[in-house]
């Protein structure tokens, strides 16, 4: 495959834009190269600025599930257009994927819709702080809830690529409010709540964490943390940015059955639009403004075109009774064959798999938490990554990411994934 225009886009970038681009995982720095500019995309396959095409397992990292330009969701899309782009006034659109989100997640009552997932985090946070007058909150090391202050602390995503897991400008005062612990480490949060008593005002967790690559919560954590946080007064807060609509249409508590106080989410629920948003129980939410004391706002919360488009989205889904079967098994799929690949050429190697999400670690252990992450093979990983893109199969550049599989990957873009990862040279 020939580069050429997306290496000359790249240097062009690089005069204009901090880096070239503009969310850090994008520049290749971990896997090395130089990044592929995209400049269309359609179901299972993205073309690059070469015409290079590639089979896509990032999927706008997550959005993009029912593959890229749904013809429905365009449809959808053109006539909303038509209506008007952005109003800052209510609309009765908001509502309606309001009402749909409400009556088919489990545990929330209102919905409050944001721009991004690094919103909907650090809203759910104030609002979680606000209700319990309590300044503190326990993440855990490798989860990535959006860039704001207070979470770039030991955090995962572009941050766990970058090798420096927390960030300068976040100051000491920010920092000591957020309590570290060790995903999948129950003993570390017990500890934590028992030294900061009555001072703990939420934990927030990815129930599956996708930002240090895919990563399953063992032993009944989160069931755990349930009962911590109500034996503390704390809120639990899933981060449901990636494993909202994805894992199910209810999503982490449906699949685990464990209930959350404050769900944000982000990704599918846009559609591919920028969307994010945060939802609990009357009692927590009545508390944001303009009902509340607590406030967030925001110029293009709501958007009627990034509703539309996650509206349309989501009902597409839900329409669809074997839509989360159908996809869950190409992961399963993708998940047997490839494993069956690697052992035949004797290459140590975990995947991690949930539902839809899942991730290759060259480690000869288990990996549930983000030191075990950091100590898979990252090298290796950066030369499969090449081999593949080289051959038309686009994973996510680093690691430390999660595949996401689309509704649009079939069994010829399996088949062809599968003989590609079949010439894959170990070296
Ligand atoms: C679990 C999780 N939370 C929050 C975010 C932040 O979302 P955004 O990038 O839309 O700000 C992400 C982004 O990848 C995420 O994966």
């Amino acid at each position: 495959m020939k580069y050429q225009r997306s290496s000359a886009l790249f240097d062009e970038a690089y005069k204009y834009i901090p880096g070239g681009v503009n969310s850090p995982v994008r520049a290749f720095k971990s896997v090395g190269g130089v990044p592929v500019f995209m400049k269309s995309a359609k179901g299972a396959y993205m073309t690059d600025a070469d015409d290079n095409e590639y089979i896509d397992y990032i999927n706008s990292w997550g959005p993009a599930i029912l593959g890229h330009t749904h013809p429905e969701v365009l449809e959808a899309l053109k006539k909303q257009a038509e209506k008007g782009f952005s109003f800052g006034t209510p609309t009765e659109l908001e509502t309606e994927i309001a009402k749909l989100i409400v009556e088919n997640v489990p545990n929330i009552d209102q919905i409050r819709m944001v721009s991004s997932g690094t919103e909907a985090c650090m809203s759910a946070i104030r609002l979680a702080r606000g209700f319990t007058k309590r300044d503190k909150f326990i993440k855990f090391e490798g989860c990535y809830h959006g860039h704001s202050d207070s979470f770039l602390i030991k955090a995962g995503s572009g941050m766990a690529t970058f090798g420096n897991p927390s960030s300068p400008g976040v100051t000491a005062g920010t920092a000591k409010d957020t309590l570290l612990a060790k995903y999948n480490d129950i003993g570390q949060v017990e500890d934590l709540f028992r030294h900061n008593q009555g001072e703990i005002a939420a934990v927030i967790i990815e129930p599956v964490a996708g930002n240090m690559g895919c990563v399953l919560p063992e032993n009944n954590f989160l069931q755990k943390l349930r009962k911590l946080c109500d034996e503390n007064g704390a809120l639990l807060i899933f981060d449901e940015v990636m494993t909202g609509f994805r894992l199910a249409f209810g999503g982490a508590q449906e699949v685990f059955g464990v209930k959350a106080d404050l769900v944000t989410f982000g990704k599918v629920i846009g559609g591919g639009l920028p969307v994010g948003a945060f939802a609990g129980r009357n009692e927590i939410m009545d508390h944001l403004a303009p009902k509340g004391a607590v406030y967030q706002a925001g110029t293009l919360s709501g958007n009627p075109l990034a509703m539309r488009a996650g509206l349309t989205t989501l009902q597409l889904i839900k329409s669809d009774e074997n839509f989360y079967k159908n996809i869950n098994k190409t992961a399963e799929t993708l998940d047997f064959e490839i494993g069956k690949i690697l052992n035949s050429k004797n290459i140590e190697h975990r995947i991690n798999r949930k539902g839809s999400m899942m991730s290759v670690f060259f480690h000869v252990n288990a990996v549930s938490n983000f030191e075990e992450a950091a100590n898979a093979n990252h090298a290796l990983f950066n030369n499969f990554f090449h081999q593949l893109l080289k051959n038309g199969i686009y994973l996510p550049p680093s690691g430390y990411e999660t595949w996401f599989i689309s509704n649009a990957i079939k069994e010829k873009e399996i088949d062809r994934t599968l003989e590609v990862i079949q010439q894959f040279e170990y070296s």
